[in-house]
């Protein structure tokens, strides 16, 4: 508990839509994950569970600095109880789409959404790929009744801010409790 008070102050950004009668009636009940796919240039963003490459999305997740040693299943375990989102360097003349960007979302499609593992694989860094994927899933139909989406970012704050986010004005009120105990080297 007292290393975890020590951690950085990585800061909590929320974003606070939907006034309540916004809310769509009957409330949205989702029975299955939507496909859906956008295209942008030489890229393909898509919802397409089978399209994910736990090869390069566990490559990047095991050195990023919020899971340094997550292990495959731990990410591939992650993915199935979430909603993936994969960003695919697709040009025609490419015969399959390659991953080179992911996030996930958790919500109960209600309340609240919590975005994770944003990230863009360096060689596309810079085009406005990030931006696109968050937006994207922001604007997702399987979340439009979310009244507030959260994140926490030690230093891509510029990236969700052009997006809507803001520091948590209210993060006082928040508590956590946590278990994380690292995930060695496995
Ligand atoms: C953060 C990340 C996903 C951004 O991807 P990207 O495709 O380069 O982002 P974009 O090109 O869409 O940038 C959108 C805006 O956010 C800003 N931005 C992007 N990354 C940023 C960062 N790390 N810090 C501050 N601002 C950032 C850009 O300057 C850009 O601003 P602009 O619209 O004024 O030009 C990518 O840098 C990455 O994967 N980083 C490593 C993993 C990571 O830190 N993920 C976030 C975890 S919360």
């Amino acid at each position: 508990m007292s290393q975890d008070l020590a951690e950085p102050p990585d800061q909590l950004w929320a974003i606070h839509p939907a006034a309540e009668d916004d809310l769509a009636d009957p409330p949205l009940v989702v029975a299955a994950r939507t496909i859906k796919e956008w295209r942008r240039g030489d890229y393909l963003l898509s919802t397409d569970w089978g399209r994910l490459d736990f090869d390069v999305i566990h490559g990047f997740l095991k050195g990023a600095y919020w899971s340094p040693g997550i292990p495959r299943a731990t990410v591939e375990r992650a993915a199935r109880h979430s909603l993936p989102f994969g960003l695919y360097h697709a040009p025609a003349a490419r015969a399959h789409p390659v991953q080179v960007g992911y996030a996930r979302v958790l919500t109960d499609y209600v309340g609240i959404a919590y975005l994770m593992d944003v990230f863009v694989l360096a060689p596309h860094r810079g085009h406005g790929l990030g931006r696109w994927l968050v937006e994207t899933m922001l604007a997702f139909p399987d979340f439009r009744d979310v009244r507030a989406w959260l994140l926490r970012s030690r230093d891509a704050a510029g990236l969700y801010e052009r997006s809507g986010f803001e520091p948590l004005a209210d993060g006082r009120h928040y508590r956590r409790y946590s278990r994380h105990r690292g995930y060695g080297r496995g």
